[in-house]
Parts: structure tokens; sequence; C-alpha cells
């Protein structure tokens, strides 16, 4: 496997993870996840901008330009000889002596590799089942920090009850999926929670607005209840990895008929288009 270490393509035996790197020890970094379509990186300066931003908000240094990082990431496609997959990107503050202020003395470190991912197309078709639980995470969602503590003890919890996605609320208004945002269909418009602190800023999220808007669909970016859920038309969740996916099932109740919905499949057609 090769790794991308700043702007250097390495074997991963040659790579080299300090113990006392901040992204270790504190979870102090940011990621991205781009996916990857007949080779070509999908959404990528999308991708790339929210990395500077969230990089902006934890007063981070990139340490390659975006330029040169869009240069790598489509060499490391290249040399791994790939056309479907994903890339891993992460930026970590760097190693130095453990103490929670920013050291001084540390550079911030980029790895980046390439991870399997097959767009889930049967359960495009089936739907996914889903559980509610509480958003325990803290209040700066909008940053894609390496904080996923909240989302794997919600994903888990969903997993060992047979479902595929938590959906997070606070106070019973629902925020967003474990690792994807939601949206709920009523009466023919799309309501979704507005893209500010409680949320990541999900770029299939956005895609999948423009989509609708573009299919004069009416969407309300507006906060809704655990109750809204169980009552919509229809809902479902948005991911880079799990595109645009039908939610059948949430705490054990049927959305609607059970079935996907029209609303949602045909926003799945249109997002198929894009990815060509
Ligand atoms: N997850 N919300 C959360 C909490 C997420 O972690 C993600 C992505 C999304 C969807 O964002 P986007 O459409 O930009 O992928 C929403 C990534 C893929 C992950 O952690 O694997």
């Amino acid at each position: 496997m090769l790794v991308l270490v700043n702007d250097q393509i390495k074997s991963r035996e040659d790579v080299r993870i300090d113990l006392e790197d901040r992204g270790y020890q504190f979870g102090d970094g940011i990621y991205e996840v781009i996916s990857v379509y007949n080779g070509q990186p999908f959404l990528m300066d999308q991708h790339m901008q929210r990395l500077e931003r969230s990089a902006r908000e934890l007063m981070l240094d990139l340490p390659v330009s975006i330029g040169r990082l869009k240069e790598k990431v489509q060499a490391l496609i290249e040399q791994e000889g790939r056309s479907t997959c994903s890339v891993y990107l992460q930026v970590t503050r760097g190693a130095a002596p453990r103490r929670h202020p920013f050291p001084t003395s540390a550079t911030p470190v980029l790895t980046g590799y390439i991870m399997d991912s097959n767009p889930p197309r049967d359960l495009h078709a089936e739907g996914i089942r889903a559980i509610t639980t509480d958003d325990i995470r803290w209040l700066r969602c909008d940053i894609k920090s390496l904080n996923l503590l909240g989302s794997v003890l919600a994903k888990q919890k969903a997993v060992e009850q047979g479902c595929q996605e938590a959906i997070l609320h606070r106070s019973d208004t629902v925020t967003e999926g474990s690792s994807t945002n939601v949206f709920i269909v009523k009466n023919g418009t799309l309501y979704t929670h507005p893209a500010n602190h409680l949320i990541l800023h999900g770029i299939t999220r956005h895609a999948a607005i423009q989509l609708a808007e573009k299919l004069n669909t009416n969407v309300k970016e507006t906060p809704f209840k655990r109750e809204d859920l169980y009552e919509a038309d229809e809902v479902f969740v948005t991911g880079t990895s799990i595109e645009i996916c039908p939610v059948t099932h949430v705490d054990n109740r049927a959305i609607g008929n059970g079935q996907p919905g029209d609303v949602t499949k045909q926003l799945q057609r249109a997002f198929y288009d894009l990815i060509v």
C-alpha cells in the first residue's frame, strides 16, 4: 500500500507515525473522505475547501498547498491503479511532548491513502434501517475533526440493533446521522437541519439540495423533530460513502409504506447522473 505523507508518496512500511503525534493522543486533527469514480476524485474542490476551513477553525497550518495536494491525490490513485475507491486524508498538529496547549515545536503532518469502497447500490434499492439516539457530540460538528467517539458509539448502538445508521437528536431536534446528513420529505418538500455548528456541512447534502432545486422540489433547511421523522413520507441520508440512500425504518417504525420513496429515488437517479 502507498501512503501520501505531506507531498511524498511512500510505501506503508516506510511511514513512521510518532507515538506523541497529537492526532494519536488528542484527536488534534482533521480529515476528509473523497469518493473516486472511474479514477476521478468526485467533488474534490469542495472537499479541499472544507479541509481548508476545518484547518482554519482549528488554527492548523496545512503542510501542503491545496494545488499540490490535488496533484498528489491524483498521483496516488494512478500509482495504486485504482478506479472505484475512496481517498482518506488527515492532517494532525504533529508530534510534541504531551501537553494540552498548542506546541510551538510541532509541524503538522498530512497523511493520505486509498481505501476500498463500493457505492452500496443494493442498499440504495432496498433502503436502510436506522435508530435514533442522543447526540452527545461537542458543539463544533461543522469541523471535520478526528474526534469521532460520539459517532462511533452511536453507530455501534445502531449495528447492535441490526440497523445501518444512527440518527442523532438534541432534545428531540434531529441534527444528522452518525456519518451522514438526514433529510425528510413531507408533502413533497425536503427538510434538513441548517448548516450551522451542530452538523457537518456535508458535500453530498449540498449536492442533494442543488439537485432537488433543479428538479423543482422545495427544500427547507429548517430543524425538525424526532416525531417528524416517524411521520415523514420519506427519509433519506446522504454521505460520501453511502451517496443518497433511503431510510425505510426508524426505531422499528415503517416510514411511509416502508419502501424507498419516489422523491428519494428521483434524487438518487439525478445523483448517479452527476457521477457518470
Ligand atoms: N462521514 N455527517 C457526518 C457526521 C459525517 O461524518 C459525514 C461524512 C457526513 C456526510 O458528509 P459528506 O457528504 O461530505 O461525506 C455527515 C465520512 C464519510 C466518514 O466519516 O467516513
